[in-house]
């Protein structure tokens, strides 16, 4: 073989299936050659190191308006701490005005992203004014956009017979329907029980989102997509009681699938019980759950009755979290994970004997690949795109908001000391990320085309 652009050389070469001693060779933004003793332009010693697949992140909420708010990490902001944590894609959301095509919602949605760092794709959002325009889906797959979804809480929730419709319409155009799920009928009530009550601190949060109706809700969404005839992704799994539906359809061969996120696998809901701010700021929805259904998490991924772990990164500030200490249903929900996800996978998954390194590549950058359509990432074969993170097994990082580069004044990890951290992230063929310092330009990332067929 001639010389590469870029040879990455004496790395262990992990995947979701093997890990072996290999060179890689990078060309025009692929992987072109993987063996020994290859020779490039630039070459890059990885001894000691992890050479893994840029993790892919399938839940991000970037510049997100919610309520009064807009999430605070911007597209740049966002894309370059997951970069620096080793995610090499994102797949966001598109929200369609009423009076908007969902073409033209993209559209404007994939101007707010043009400075996004890394690359990206969009999940297209049915909400009930598009329940009316489900014959808008196969010109929304062609455009790219290759899952669609759908609330079962908010303002933006779907009763069941628009969820049955809208999983027709994705059926029919090939699509993954990915959903959040729990029953907002019993969560309003009692919310409403609640604050009458003068119950109005954060910890009537949890209180208010039991398990058994997350896991009711997740039941009752996986009948409709088995009836439909459809895949179904089920999103931010917090509880044992949608674990364990997930697992009985995989049991029964449907193709039921689930993620969970490092809030849930590293937090618990006695969080919500700190004085003034502190409890509201881990606030997200579906709560942080107990102890024992966070090791039920843990061992689901093992097991693979979970396949993934996504972010659901969605930060607001200090202040921002703080409106809501008078009422605890109006502190803006989410928190941020965007930069610690795929080392925290490591330290805590592979570390603690959970799962292997190939099980961690496969929950953090092969399936969420795969089920979402990025056919030439989250892989290390010739032919992929060359999104590659060179992992330093031994390099420990302290967790902080000094250390953490999200746009937000505060991070639920404060302290967590993980061991093993990205010494170089590089997407389509470029360093964007040495020595935990961003090193690209922001705009460079792209729309990724995603394709399921
Ligand atoms: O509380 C959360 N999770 N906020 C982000 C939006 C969502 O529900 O995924
Ligand atoms: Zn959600
Ligand atoms: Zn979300």
């Amino acid at each position: 073989m001639s010389t590469a652009d870029i040879v990455i050389k004496n790395g262990t070469i992990v995947t979701s299936e093997t890990s072996y001693k290999a060179d890689v060779a990078i060309q025009s933004e692929k992987i072109v050659a993987l063996g020994e003793n290859l020779s490039g332009t630039r070459e890059i010693d990885a001894t000691g190191k992890l050479v893994t697949p840029g993790a892919i992140d399938v839940h991000v909420h970037l510049e997100m308006p919610i309520g009064d708010f807009v999430s605070a990490d911007s597209f740049f902001t966002g894309t370059r701490a997951a970069a620096i944590g080793g995610t090499t894609a994102i797949v966001d959301f598109v929200e369609t005005q009423p009076d908007e095509t969902m073409l033209t919602a993209l559209a404007v949605r994939q101007k707010k992203a043009a400075k996004s760092v890394i690359d990206y794709g969009f999940h297209m959002t049915i909400c009930p004014t598009d329940i009316n325009k489900l014959d808008q889906l196969p010109a929304v797959y062609q455009a790219g956009c290759a899952s669609f979804k759908l609330y079962m809480a908010y303002g933006l929730r779907l009763d069941d017979g628009q969820i049955l419709q809208a999983l027709e319409a994705v059926r029919n155009v090939g699509g993954m329907p990915v959903v959040h799920a729990e029953n907002w009928e019993v969560i309003t009530s009692m919310i409403a029980r609640n604050l009458d009550a003068g119950r109005i601190e954060p910890r009537w949060h949890p209180r208010s989102r039991p398990s058994i109706m997350e896991g009711e809700a997740a039941g009752r969404v996986i009948n409709i997509a088995t009836l439909v005839g459809t895949p179904l992704y089920i999103f931010h799994v917090s509880c044992a009681e949608v674990v364990n539906r997930i697992a009985a359809a995989c049991q029964d061969g449907l193709p039921i699938y689930g993620e969970t996120c490092p809030q849930y696998l590293f937090l618990t809901d006695t969080a919500y019980d700190e004085a003034d701010v502190e409890g509201a700021l881990p606030v997200c929805s579906p709560p942080l759950r107990t102890p024992a259904d966070q090791v039920h998490l843990w061992e689901a991924l093992a097991q693979n009755s979970l396949q993934v772990v996504s972010t659901d990164h969605c930060p607001f500030t200090r202040a921002e979290k703080a409106t809501g200490l008078e009422d605890y249903s109006r502190i803006p929900g989410g928190v941020p994970s965007i930069e610690m996800r795929f080392p925290a996978m490591y330290t805590f998954g592979v570390q603690s004997g959970y799962f292997s390194v190939n099980r961690w590549v496969d929950i953090c950058c092969t399936t969420p690949a795969r089920l979402f359509g990025f056919q030439r990432k989250g892989h290390i074969a010739v032919g992929y795109d060359a999104d590659v993170v060179i992992f330093d097994p031994n390099c420990e990082v302290e967790l902080s908001t000094d250390s953490l580069h999200e746009d937000v004044d505060w991070t639920p990890y404060d302290g967590l000391v993980m061991t093993g951290w990205p010494a170089m992230t590089l997407s389509r063929g470029e360093l964007i990320v040495e020595d935990g310092c961003f090193v690209g330009q922001p705009g460079r990332g792209r729309f990724v085309t995603r394709r399921l067929t």
